[in-house]
């Protein structure tokens, strides 16, 4: 399939696994790009520029194929070292930049001048078109569905998707809620270019995840998430567990006053670390989309992506142009 994104990042398929705290290693990114897809390695769970440098040669030596790096400009008390983060991404030859968070505004000509196209992750329209204005290659519109920080619109893709197609010129992904063939071929319907997962890559082989984390989302229905940290306008989509439960308490017990340090022990990434990689899954909040409805199996990516794309053709060939007659 030839989409704006397949040539954008010279893909076989317009299929891309964004960047995810503790589970973007170059494991699962390698194994998304041998598959034909974009995988991406998360910069910032690798604790310092040195690590993402060694784990960007890793991922070289797992693939030959085009990988990304996601960078996360997140508030926080101590700003990690994004230039030096960028520069690894730079000497490390990788050509593909997903960015989330806040604008990456101020390091798009350090980016740009390396040859690096990059995607931002956006949960609006108007961010959305701040994003082309300030010249990112192409965008990824994260629904309200989707796992992590949806945003606060609240606006969920059949909506969203239309809306950006009908505002931007550059291409853009469907991100949030994305599991399947019949994402990928509504996604390209609503004027997308391809299609950007996250939770449905953590219920894959090579996701470098414990496997009780696999499994809760084979369990997991489409009713199973939880908003934790809107009275912040933090906003995450998590999986429930007891953690969540006592976050919503608190946040239900403090009302207007709630602030980060009322739940940092339930939130941060020290504790979410301890459901992804140890398996203890009540330990603290951790990011999932409302796609784990559509979860049913734990297959290699490659297995994976052959079955969206296979479905896909099904989908376009026989059940839409069947229904033309
Ligand atoms: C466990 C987990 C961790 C995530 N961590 C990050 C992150 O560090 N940076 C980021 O930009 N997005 C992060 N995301 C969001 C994903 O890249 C992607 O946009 C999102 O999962 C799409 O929604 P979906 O889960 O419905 O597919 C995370 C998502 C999950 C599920």
């Amino acid at each position: 399939m030839k989409t704006r994104i397949t040539e954008l990042f010279g893909i076989e398929h317009p299929i891309i696994q964004g960047g995810m705290h503790y589970v973007g290693y170059a494991e699962l990114a390698s194994a998304v790009s041998n598959a034909g897809g974009l995988g991406i390695i998360t910069g910032l769970t690798q604790p310092t520029p040195e690590d993402l440098a060694k784990e960007i040669a890793r991922c070289h030596e797992m693939t030959d194929k085009p990988f990304g790096v996601n960078l996360t400009f997140l508030p926080s008390f101590v700003e990690p070292p994004y230039p030096e983060y960028i520069q690894a991404i730079v000497e490390g030859g990788v050509k593909i930049v997903e960015t989330a968070g806040r604008s990456p505004e101020k390091y798009m000509p350090a980016l740009h001048e390396a040859g690096i196209k990059v995607i931002h992750k956006c949960t609006s329209v108007r961010h959305s078109l701040k994003a082309q204005k300030i010249g990112c290659d192409a965008v990824s519109v994260d629904g309200f569905e989707c796992g992590g920080h949806p945003g606060e619109d609240d606006i969920p893709n059949f909506i969203l998707l239309p809306r950006a197609a009908e505002e931007l010129d550059i291409p853009f992904v469907a991100s949030g809620g994305m599991a399947d063939a019949r994402s990928l071929v509504a996604a390209l319907s609503m004027g997308a270019d391809g299609m950007n997962m996250g939770t449905r890559f953590i219920a894959t082989r090579e996701a470098p995840v414990h496997e009780n984390v696999k499994q809760a989302l084979v369990e997991a229905t489409e009713l199973d998430t939880r908003l934790v940290m809107r009275p912040l306008r933090n906003t995450e989509r998590v999986l429930d567990n007891a953690a969540v439960e006592k976050i919503l308490e608190i946040e239900r017990e403090k009302g207007a006053d709630v602030g980060i340090d009322d739940i940092r022990h339930l939130v941060s990434g020290s504790e979410n670390r301890k459901v992804l990689q140890e398996g203890q899954m009540d330990a603290a909040a951790w990011s999932c989309g409302m796609v784990a409805g559509l979860i049913h199996d734990v297959p290699t990516c490659q297995e994976l992506v052959d079955r969206i794309m296979g479905d896909a053709e099904k989908i376009i060939r026989q059940r839409l142009e069947g229904m033309l007659g």
